[in-house]
């Protein structure tokens, strides 16, 4: 048998648990991107979900794809609360009751923090603090965040181990940090057990293709079905290691049930490649190639972006040792899965 099957088991081993065994979970920014595949998955798994989301970046269309891929027995297992996190008492209020946090809420985007440092100072930390102080006043099991790969900012190294951080190049960047040190001191101060994830360029349906802060991925291929010009920022060869949804989705819950020695600390969660811009917009032509949409155009290339980040690949061997963390797509296969969720959506706004 190998490695991976036996780690996976356990994976399976949790999903198989919780079958059995009904829990509470709190999902804020449940109308999101990653926070909707959250959801999508824990009511498959017949769990008991509260979502909170102030649509500020998140959609009510999210919701009823959810709904219409659970059944309508699992669907009632869902409430949702249209409030903010920066709200105390909405907090107070959507912890009750919860055994496991999973918190996504937050404003993603480095550049949209740079234009608005302040909104997303607000959202990302005192936001992040209130879910904190809320969850620990409601003594839940465990609160697991979305941390962010940007935590590494201006060092060198590669590929990325936790304890090695630089700079942070940007006002979310220092959020993300400040998210962590905040987890510190409530373990320190208070015994609170969290769990940070480090997500590193995560990849999926539901993403949002449009706006200013759009992720690369759904935005060049919106722009490459539309034919609309692919911009590249820099020269191509910047790398990321993109992380399609369904890992970050299994970091969750491995994180969130984890044994209280792997709690109180930070992991990766990625898949331990390193892809450039120019490897992407091939795999991306190659995926809308097999959905049958040709796609003749070259990038253009132009500036590079400030506040980004030139390499990135992470080290995921400490969510392999701790969480029994396994990926299962690399950026190829999540592709694939991918692509025909963003082809359908990308014609309907046609
Ligand atoms: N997608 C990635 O590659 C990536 C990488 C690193 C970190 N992250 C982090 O993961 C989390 C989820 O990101 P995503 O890609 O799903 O983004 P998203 O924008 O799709 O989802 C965030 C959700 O949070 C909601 N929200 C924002 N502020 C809120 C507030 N004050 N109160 C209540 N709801 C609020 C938004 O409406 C949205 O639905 C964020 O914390 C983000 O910083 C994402």
């Amino acid at each position: 048998m190998s490695l991976e099957s036996v780690v996976m088991k356990s994976y399976n081993q949790h999903k198989n648990d919780l079958k059995n065994s009904r829990k509470t979970w709190l999902v804020t920014g449940c109308a999101g991107f990653i926070g909707s595949n959250l959801i999508e998955t824990l009511l498959l798994l017949d769990q008991r979900v509260v979502g909170l989301d102030n649509f500020s970046t998140g959609y009510q269309h999210n919701l009823d794809e959810v709904q219409s891929l659970v059944s309508d027995q699992q669907w009632r297992r869902f409430s949702f609360i249209e409030g903010d996190i920066c709200d105390l008492a909405v907090c107070h209020d959507v912890c009750s009751g919860v055994d496991y946090v999973l918190h996504q809420a937050a404003l993603g985007s480095v550049p949209r923090s740079i234009s608005d440092p302040i909104a997303t100072n607000q959202n990302n930390i005192t936001g992040f603090l209130n879910m904190l102080l809320a969850a620990r006043d409601a003594e839940v099991e465990s609160f697991t965040y979305a941390s962010s790969s940007a935590i590494y900012g201006d060092h060198p190294a590669l590929p990325k181990v936790e304890e090695v951080t630089g700079k942070p190049l940007s006002p979310y960047a220092i959020t993300k940090y400040v998210n962590e040190l905040y987890a510190g001191i409530f373990a320190d101060s208070y015994d609170f057990k969290s769990v940070g994830l480090r997500y590193f360029n995560v990849f999926g349906k539901r993403q949002d293709p449009q706006g200013a802060y759009a992720a690369v991925i759904p935005k060049w291929t919106e722009s490459m079905i539309k034919g609309q010009p692919v911009y590249i920022n820099g020269d191509g060869e910047t790398s990321r290691d993109f992380c399609f949804i369904d890992n970050a989705v299994q970091a969750n819950l491995l994180a969130a049930l984890a044994d209280d020695e792997a709690k109180d600390q930070a992991y990766n969660v990625a898949v331990g490649d390193r892809t450039t811009l120019n490897e992407l917009f091939d795999e991306l032509k190659k995926g809308l190639a097999n959905n049958g949409i040709i796609c003749q155009q070259q990038p253009v290339y132009r500036e590079f972006r400030a506040g980004d980040v030139r390499h990135s690949q992470a080290d995921i061997g400490k969510a392999q040792r701790l969480l029994g963390y396994v990926p299962q797509y690399r950026v190829g296969a999540g592709i694939e899965q991918a692509m025909g969720w963003y082809v359908d959506q990308i014609r309907k706004l046609l």
